[in-house]
């Protein structure tokens, strides 16, 4: 067997596009233009890349992109102080702070700082509180590409064993919660499991999201399962800079029934749903309905 390959890069465009024309009718019939805030405290060569992206990718959606740049050396106070005002910004739907932040700065204080229906990062305790009891959040954008990997592959996701291999708040937890919230039987694996790989082998989805290059290989996989790779590692092999994920990608397509690649797989997700959250939010500020297929 030969697994299918999800098409992550495909699909985020169709979000992308599903967004664009939510904006474009915002704009027209209630005259609102969705504004996304980033805030990059420092000069992370990673961090710089994706706050480009994303500015980038808010602009072609149609919406309103601001960018504050702050240097490395800017007290907490002071960030604090940019959050208010973005809190208090009717133009601003959407905040984002990038992480990691400076070591000087207590980054729970910052996020919890945000107005949680601006947060559309989802990572602000009263957006982790509502979703773990199943109410309307917002929600963590890379879980949220997942899941709607899933849903568009699968449909129903009723009944289906699910296992997250990783235990994080940004991706592992809250994966858990939506995939619950679809009535999945849901497994956390992570560092301590005991037999992992036969842990993994029950899943009908396996979501890797580690940060172990390649850890997961085809013996862990049951045939005709979904594996999803939220994993962005480099490796150099013979002197070269590889990217790849938490999965052994060669071995375990050759098991599972559909497989994201890495890259072109779950990371396109990300942004997309950055910006789907983005028009959720400027929905929800507006009480008018939500984009149909955008949220959780
Ligand atoms: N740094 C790397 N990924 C992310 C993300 O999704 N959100 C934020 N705020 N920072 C990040």
């Amino acid at each position: 067997m030969t697994a299918r390959v999800i098409d992550g890069k495909a699909f985020a465009a169709t979000i992308r596009g599903k967004v664009a024309g939510h904006v474009a009718r915002l704009k027209a019939d209630h005259g609102i233009t969705p504004g996304l805030a980033v805030v990059l405290v420092g000069e992370d060569p990673a961090s710089q890349v994706y706050v480009r992206n994303k500015g980038k990718q808010t602009a072609e959606a149609g919406m309103a992109s601001f960018e504050h740049r702050l240097d490395a050396g800017t007290s907490e106070a002071d960030l604090l102080a940019l959050v208010a005002r973005l809190n208090a910004d009717p133009t601003v739907h959407g905040i984002l702070v990038q992480l990691p932040l400076p070591g000087h700065m207590n980054a729970e204080l910052v996020i919890n700082a945000i107005d949680p229906a601006k947060d559309v990062d989802g990572f602000h305790i009263s957006n982790v509180g509502l979703l773990g009891t199943g109410q309307k959040a917002m929600v963590p954008c890379t879980p949220l590409g997942c899941l709607m990997l899933l849903r568009d592959l699968h449909g129903d996701l009723s009944g289906m064993e699910a296992v997250v291999i990783g235990r994080s708040n940004i991706v592992g937890k809250p994966m858990a919660q939506l995939l619950l919230g679809d009535s999945c039987t849901v497994t956390i694996a992570h560092s301590r499991t005991r037999d992992l790989p036969a842990v993994v082998r029950r899943a009908d989805i396996v979501v890797a999201a580690v940060g172990r290059p390649e850890m997961v290989t085809g013996d862990w996989i049951r045939p005709g399962a979904t594996v999803i790779d939220v994993g962005i590692n480099r490796i150099e092999t013979d002197g070269k800079t590889r990217l790849v994920g938490d999965v052994d990608y060669a071995s375990a397509a050759k098991v599972a029934g559909a497989i994201t690649p890495v890259p072109g797989g779950v990371g396109p997700m990300t942004i997309a749903c950055l910006l789907a959250n983005t028009v959720t939010a400027a929905c929800r500020a507006n009480r008018l309905p939500e984009p149909e297929g955008l949220t959780a």
